[in-house]
């Protein structure tokens, strides 16, 4: 069997980047993590990829252009033969040059139920939206933010007394079960939407 390589692209604690770790071990997917990229060197999760014996690297995104910034990530995920980019957490927005060099192999996990709430601040404006659920996107990255086909979606309840805090934390093991999933479909080329309920 013939693998897809993956990097996946973190900012932090990177536990959905865990996740597909985790589910690519699996002798039946489709997929193999080659990489697993920071633009934050204290990001927690490199230390525990590096624990799973996946190859991290950073690429600094502070003081300096962001097209040299794209450069040396464009050349790291290459030279680690990339061929899906998982975006988990991953806090910088790529530009339209840097998403034409990969058009169709990245993916994006976003907390709201797209196209609502494309953007930061998803938990409290979902609370102050007044609608009773929240969830999750899987989603194949456009230039246009947070708006590129969907692929799949997590739903949870809005509780009457949820803050950002506690609605985020009924989100995550969500999205914990919603991205290895979507991977597992898109490396094996199957594109069509899914729901977890
Ligand atoms: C996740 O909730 C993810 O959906 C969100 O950041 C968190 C990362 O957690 N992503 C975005 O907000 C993207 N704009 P993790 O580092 O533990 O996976």
């Amino acid at each position: 069997m013939t693998h897809r390589a993956v990097a996946i692209l973190i900012s932090g604690t990177g536990s959905n980047m865990l996740r597909l770790v985790e589910s690519m071990q699996g002798a039946d997917h489709p997929a193999r993590p080659v990489l697993v990229l920071s633009n934050r060197p204290e990001a927690k999760g490199l230390k525990h990829a590096a624990a799973l014996g996946v190859p991290t690297a950073v690429v600094d995104h502070r003081g300096r252009p962001k097209p040299e910034f794209e450069a040396e990530m464009d050349a790291a995920l290459r030279d680690a033969g990339a061929e899906i980019l998982c975006l988990a957490g991953f806090m910088r927005v790529l530009s339209a040059d840097f998403i034409a060099r990969w058009e169709g192999r990245i993916l994006n996990i976003h907390p709201s139920l797209l196209p609502l709430f494309k953007g930061l601040d998803t938990h409290a404006r979902a609370i102050a939206s007044g609608m009773a659920v929240h969830g999750a996107t899987v989603h194949e990255v456009i230039a246009d933010l947070d708006a590129g086909p969907i692929l799949g979606q997590a739903v949870v309840p809005i509780l009457p007394d949820d803050t950002p805090d506690t609605l985020a934390a009924r989100l995550l093991p969500a999205e914990h079960r919603l991205y290895p999933e979507a991977l597992r479909r898109f490396a094996a080329g199957n594109r069509a939407r899914f729901a977890l309920l």
